[in-house]
């Protein structure tokens, strides 16, 4: 498995600044609404934060955290997140550091595509969200959708999948999954 190395994680890091803020505004709003006040949210893939800084803005009330497989990236995601308290972490989707039923919202974003296990991934989101919580995942349009639809249908039950447009985007590129546990 690679990992996003130093120099990779901050060349990301400019990339996503200049291009994906409307992406990440758009996330943003969606947990807004599907949240309740100091509900516990986790951003698995994090990368560089920038989701996190923006929930974080958008919403000081949230209890956030994030995980991502390399080290490069968290360390730039505690620069971004620039004192807004949020636990970060070095882990694997595969085997989360949360304790099990802990978390009301877990979402992801340009990151399952990676991910070398979705079954074990998708078993991992499951055991540590509350009964009831939500997972939403955010990736391109046609990565893996059979796969990811598969493995979510096989721990969540059902999964709700939608195209996502978003402002001044002229082509639908992202895909949701969201599922309830
Ligand atoms: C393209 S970046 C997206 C980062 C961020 N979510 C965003 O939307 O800007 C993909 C991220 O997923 C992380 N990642 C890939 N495989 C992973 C895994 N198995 N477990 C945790 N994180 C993973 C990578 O390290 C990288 O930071």
């Amino acid at each position: 498995m690679t990992t996003f190395g130093s120099a990779q994680s901050a060349g990301y890091d400019r990339r996503a600044t200049r291009l994906l803020g409307s992406l990440y505004r758009r996330i943003a709003a969606d947990i807004d609404t599907a949240t309740a006040q100091g509900a516990t949210v986790v951003d698995i893939g994090t990368g560089p934060g920038k989701l996190l800084s923006t929930l974080a803005t958008r919403r000081p009330d949230l209890r956030l955290h994030g995980i991502d497989l390399s080290p490069h990236m968290i360390e730039i995601a505690h620069r971004n997140l620039d004192g807004h308290p949020a636990e970060l972490a070095v882990a694997d989707v595969g085997d989360l550091p949360h304790p099990d039923a802990t978390i009301d919202f877990a979402v992801s974003s340009l990151s399952m595509h990676e991910w070398p296990d979705l079954g074990a991934a998708t078993r991992e989101l499951h055991r540590i969200l509350r009964p009831g919580g939500t997972l939403t995942i955010y990736d391109f349009r046609f990565a893996r959708t059979a796969a990811i639809q598969q493995a979510l249908r096989t721990h969540f039950g059902t999964v709700d999948t939608e195209t996502v447009r978003l402002p001044w985007h002229p082509v639908a590129v992202i895909t949701r999954y969201r599922a309830t546990a």
